[in-house]
């Protein structure tokens, strides 16, 4: 029972009320806290739940050789890098995953953060950075222009919060390289990013991205795209969206999380080498805050590598997702129409959402539901991200219950 606010200081915020309303409501939860690892099940509170919240979707954090890999690394450098970047340096792990993602993306230099989050936080805070050493030769873009596709991700908009809307950050309609071309158009001349995702994590879209990268080089603006989703699921020449990540190549700036691939914590920005360098100080969130776990940068370089080595494993997930994806259609629901591994199932309403939450629970499952803040006002989603560890009756399961709870809500 928490203690009542009123009376204290801390009473004005509204902390008390906003919780106690939001609570009856169904909208503000208490996390579930789970026993034992996130994983295809989970058990909270002592109750088994068919989970399909994680989103390391490949499952690489529970094959037993990942974590030996982070075991071993986590006895040779240890559980922290013992402070920032630029005072305690990096262990070898960090420098190896760095050169790796060089490798894998074509660009010269890589820099790793903590999360995704505040890689992006990190780039937008470098490229609009004002700094000297005491007088000497220095940046200032302070006066640079940030223009994002408007369905980016809430840490692309939070990053760009310095910025003035309509003054030196605009936006473009989503994917609309017509309405990015007008945007363009106005801003020609100055210092421009351009910021976009190549699959968008709520909805599952697809960037034009060869048309967005053809945009950016004839107004000579640079380009920046988050790929916290697509990053190492596509870009197969074998494989859905092959021509997208083709193009991909010429972006100028790339950042990737590897909380959905691979499976762990932790973020990247790579890019030119100078602007690369740069950044490990511009960036703000590499030299004054913590840097990924020694034995986790490990752990990624490792599965990073078994993932080139055996691209199978990707290859059954993506079949699988089409199944699933099959399934869902023939239960009548209505699923985002570009068929990447992010499945959004509509919902709409946000009180059948908060709603549906409790009653999948209820049936044993655990299911993502996004809603308003995560989505616009009443376009609720189940934003599902196949967990490979799933089994075929888990899924089974899961689409009979949905279509049941499908009928009594009318979605
Ligand atoms: C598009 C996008 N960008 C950034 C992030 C943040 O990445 P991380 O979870 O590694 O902080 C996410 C996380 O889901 C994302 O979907």
């Amino acid at each position: 029972m928490a203690l009542s606010l009123t009376g204290s200081a801390l009473a004005k915020w509204g902390f008390s009320e906003w919780v106690e309303s939001s609570v009856q409501s169904n909208e503000l939860y208490d996390p579930p806290v789970l026993n034992g690892a996130n994983d295809a099940i989970v058990d909270v509170e002592g109750r088994e739940l068919v989970n399909f919240s994680g989103i390391g979707i490949l499952g690489w954090q529970r094959e037993p050789d990942v974590l030996a890999n982070f075991t071993a690394a986590a006895a040779e450098y240890g559980l922290v890098t013992g402070g920032s970047r630029m005072t305690a340096g990096v262990s070898h792990p960090h420098r190896d995953l760095e050169s790796l993602l060089c490798e894998i993306t074509g660009k010269e230099r890589a820099l790793t953060f903590a999360s995704g989050l505040l890689a992006n936080f990190g780039f937008v805070n470098a490229m609009s950075a004002r700094f000297s050493f005491a007088g000497g030769v220095g940046v200032d873009n302070s006066d640079m222009v940030f223009v994002l596709d408007r369905s980016s991700h809430w840490s692309m908009w939070k990053a760009a919060e310095k910025f003035n809307l309509g003054r030196n950050l605009l936006t473009f309609r989503h994917n609309d390289t017509d309405h990015l071309r007008k945007v363009l158009e106005k801003v020609r001349g100055r210092r421009v990013v351009v910021g976009f995702e190549v699959v968008y994590s709520d909805d599952g879209t697809v960037a034009p991205v060869g048309e967005i990268l053809d945009l950016c080089e004839e107004f000579n603006a640079v380009s920046y795209v988050d790929d916290a989703t697509g990053f190492m699921v596509y870009g197969n020449s074998q494989r859905r969206f092959a021509q997208e990540y083709e193009d991909l190549r010429r972006v100028t700036f790339l950042m990737m999380s590897f909380a959905k691939s691979v499976g762990l914590e932790g973020g990247a920005l790579v890019g030119p080498a100078d602007a690369m360098q740069a950044f490990e100080m511009l960036s703000g969130y590499s030299i004054f805050t913590a840097a990924i776990q020694p034995p986790t940068a490990s752990a990624i370089a490792y599965v990073l590598r078994r993932m080139l080595q055996n691209p199978t494993v990707i290859n059954d997930y993506l079949d699988r997702v089409d199944w699933l994806r099959t399934q869902l259609t023939r239960i009548g629901c209505t699923i985002n129409a570009t068929p990447s591994y992010v499945t959004s199932i509509v919902i709409g309403s946000d009180e059948v959402a908060a709603q549906l939450r409790v009653d999948f629970a209820e049936r044993g499952y655990l299911v993502p539901i996004f809603r308003y803040p995560a989505m616009k006002k009443n376009h609720a989603v189940i934003r599902l991200l196949l967990n490979a560890r799933s089994s075929r009756e888990h899924l089974d399961g899961f689409i009979e219950t949905l279509a049941e709870l499908k009928r009594k809500y009318g979605f």
